[in-house]
Order: C-alpha cells, then sequence, then structure tokens
C-alpha cells in the first residue's frame, strides 16, 4: 500500500475512534463503562455516621458504586444525629435532586421531612435500615439486610453450641444497638424468637452500646461487675461493640471464646481476625456493600420504572464449627 494510501486509512480509523469516544462520553458512558450508568443522575445519600467499620465500609461502597455507574453523588454525614439527616435530606430536596437514598439512624420521625420529598416528587431510597410510620407511599423501597434473620441465625448457632458442650443453663448478656434503630430492633426480636423454646436459656440482661466500641468497652464492664463469672454468652449486635468488650473480659481474667462464648454480627475483617483466634466464637455476616443495588435502582426510579419492595443480600454465618483459616478477606 503507498504511503498516501496508508495516510488515508489512519486519518479515517482517528475519525471513527474519535466519534465512538464522543458518544461513549455523550451517553454517560466514560466512568467504570457501565451499560446502565447515567452521568445526568444526582443522588443525594445521607449517611448515618463513622460509627464503625461497617459503615465506614459500606460508606466507600458507595461512593465506589457511585463512580462506576457514573451517577452524580451528594454525600452527606450525620455524625450519628438524625437532625443533621433531616436538614441534609431537606438540602437534596431545594437542590431537586432525581433521587434520596438515606440509612435512617432510628425508625420513628421522618415523616414531615418524607412527605416533603413526596411533595416535590422526588423518590426515597432507604439504604440499610427501615422507619416506621403509618404513612402511606413516603418511600419507595429498602435495600438492606434481614436484621431478623440474622438474631436468628446467633440464637440457631447458640443453641447448636450449648448442645456441642452439653451445657444445660445458659446465661447471656445481650449488647444492643441503637435503640430504636431497625437493627437493634430485629437482631433482638430474631434472637429472642430462635431460643425462645429452649428453657436452657435466659438473658440476664440486654443493654444500650449504640454500635460504639467504647460503650461496647463500657457495658461489658458493667455487665462483669454486676453477674462476673454467671456470664455464659455474650450476643453482642456488631463488631465494634465486640471488639470493645473482648479486653475488657480479658481483663477480669476470663478467656473469651472459652470461658464466654461470644457472639457477634457483622464480619468485618478485625472481627473475623479475632474469630481465627479463637476469642470470638460466631459472626454473623451482615454486609455493608449496598452500593451496586443502591445505584441501579436509583437509575430505574429516575427512568420511571418500577423496583422490587425489598431488596435482601444473601448472608451467612462465620463461626468455630468450620476451618476459619479457609474464611477469605472481606474487603471491610
Ligand atoms: O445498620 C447496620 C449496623 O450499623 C451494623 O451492624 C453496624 O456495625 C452499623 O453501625
Amino acid at each position: 500500500m503507498g504511503t498516501v494510501k496508508k495516510g488515508l486509512l489512519k486519518r479515517i480509523l482517528c475519525t471513527a475512534l474519535g466519534l465512538i469516544m464522543s458518544f461513549m462520553m455523550f451517553a454517560g458512558c466514560t466512568k467504570g463503562s457501565n451499560q446502565e450508568s447515567d452521568s445526568s443522575l444526582i443522588l443525594g445519600f445521607s449517611q448515618i455516621g463513622s460509627e464503625s467499620a461497617w459503615r465506614i465500609g459500606n460508606t466507600k461502597d458507595i461512593e465506589d458504586q457511585a463512580q462506576n455507574y457514573g451517577v452524580n453523588l451528594m454525600f452527606e454525614n450525620a455524625n450519628q444525629k438524625q437532625e443533621n439527616q433531616i436538614a441534609a435530606i431537606r438540602r437534596f430536596i431545594a437542590y431537586k435532586v432525581d433521587v434520596i437514598a438515606f440509612s435512617p439512624i432510628v425508625e420513628e420521625g421522618w415523616d414531615n421531612v418524607l412527605t416533603e420529598a413526596k411533595d416535590a416528587g422526588i423518590p426515597v431510597i432507604l439504604v440499610d435500615r427501615d422507619i416506621s410510620t403509618q404513612k402511606e407511599g413516603l418511600t419507595t423501597c429498602l435495600i438492606g439486610a434481614d436484621f431478623y434473620n440474622e438474631g436468628v441465625m446467633a440464637g440457631e448457632y447458640l443453641i447448636r453450641k450449648a448442645d456441642s458442650l452439653g451445657l444445660e443453663h445458659v446465661n447471656i448478656v445481650e449488647i444492643t444497638g441503637t435503640e430504636n434503630s431497625t437493627p437493634m430492633r430485629q437482631r433482638q426480636a430474631g434472637f429472642a424468637d430462635a431460643i425462645a423454646n429452649d428453657s436452657r436459656m435466659t438473658v440476664l440482661e440486654s443493654i444500650d452500646g449504640d454500635f460504639l466500641k467504647s460503650r461496647g468497652a463500657e457495658c461489658m464492664r458493667y455487665l462483669l461487675d454486676t453477674y462476673g463469672d454467671s456470664i455464659d454468652v455474650i450476643y453482642s449486635h456488631n463488631d465494634e461493640m465486640t471488639l470493645g468488650a473482648l479486653p475488657e473480659i480479658e481483663k477480669a481474667g476470663f478467656a473469651p471464646g472459652k470461658d464466654i462464648i461470644i457472639i457477634s454480627i457483622d464480619g468485618g475483617q478485625e472481627a473475623i481476625d479475632v474469630l481465627k483466634e479463637g476469642r470470638i466464637n460466631c459472626v454473623v455476616e451482615c454486609t455493608p456493600k449496598l452500593g451496586k443495588e443502591v445505584m441501579e435502582t436509583a437509575i430505574k426510579l429516575k427512568a420511571g420504572e418500577e423496583v422490587n419492595e425489598v431488596i435482601h443480600p444473601v448472608e451467612q454465618v462465620f463461626s468455630d464449627e468450620q476451618d476459619t483459616s479457609k474464611i477469605p478477606d472481606r474487603g471491610y
């Protein structure tokens, strides 16, 4: 082929490539080249705070997936305060975002602000936690774990453990998550229902640890002072509180995982490492990786499509019943 023809071919190829690239940018396909992406979508997301490795992992996943789907994310961290979440939702409404998503710190108290969102025609996605309301149609769907089932899985593990150890009486103390939050209510209810027909089980006390490591330590000090060596089991509603409680148990002269059965929820890397050491007996998984479903749902809502009312991720139990050395890295 002559040099003139070669040059012409090169120019045609470059022009074609340029046209394809401009079309992809126009169609919003540049970021993450995800086919379902929507670069014109503005999603306002109000996060609860940064109280746990779970929450930090959840924030990262939301941000990563927003980028992957080309979604413009307006992110607000409420630092553990419901009034900050309400103010953030009002800012999203004023900004006229396409979709609002938020993780409600507690279940009650959202009717007014969500009515404002509804009146403004902005669909709302509940992420991670639910709300309690008598009003219809304030939210479109819930994307989050089945917390009740997590509690059931924790209770069922305990029954198997008590069987394998041949225990006749089992005294349990429960360190719960934030009062009136969905995971607190449902993890407590699921666990209580799972052990209800087992006469060996007694819950000595349930105490609010607010999902915080520092509170986990405080609660544990109080529980050890009050019940001493009559505690057989600690059922803690998240890893953070469990990790706060463990050093207190050791300081009091007990070996967690041996003298006291430890059951936790979340499945973050730090807790799984402690499970592998034998200082935790069971960790029920609660995945923070909800970002993909959130983005896909937001895109559908903006397009006026139907969405599923409830989306629960599939979750598992990690425990001393399995070869824990085979548990893969958790990524949060
Ligand atoms: O709502 C999910 C819970 O909130 C997680 O179990 C906990 O770690 C987080 O703070």
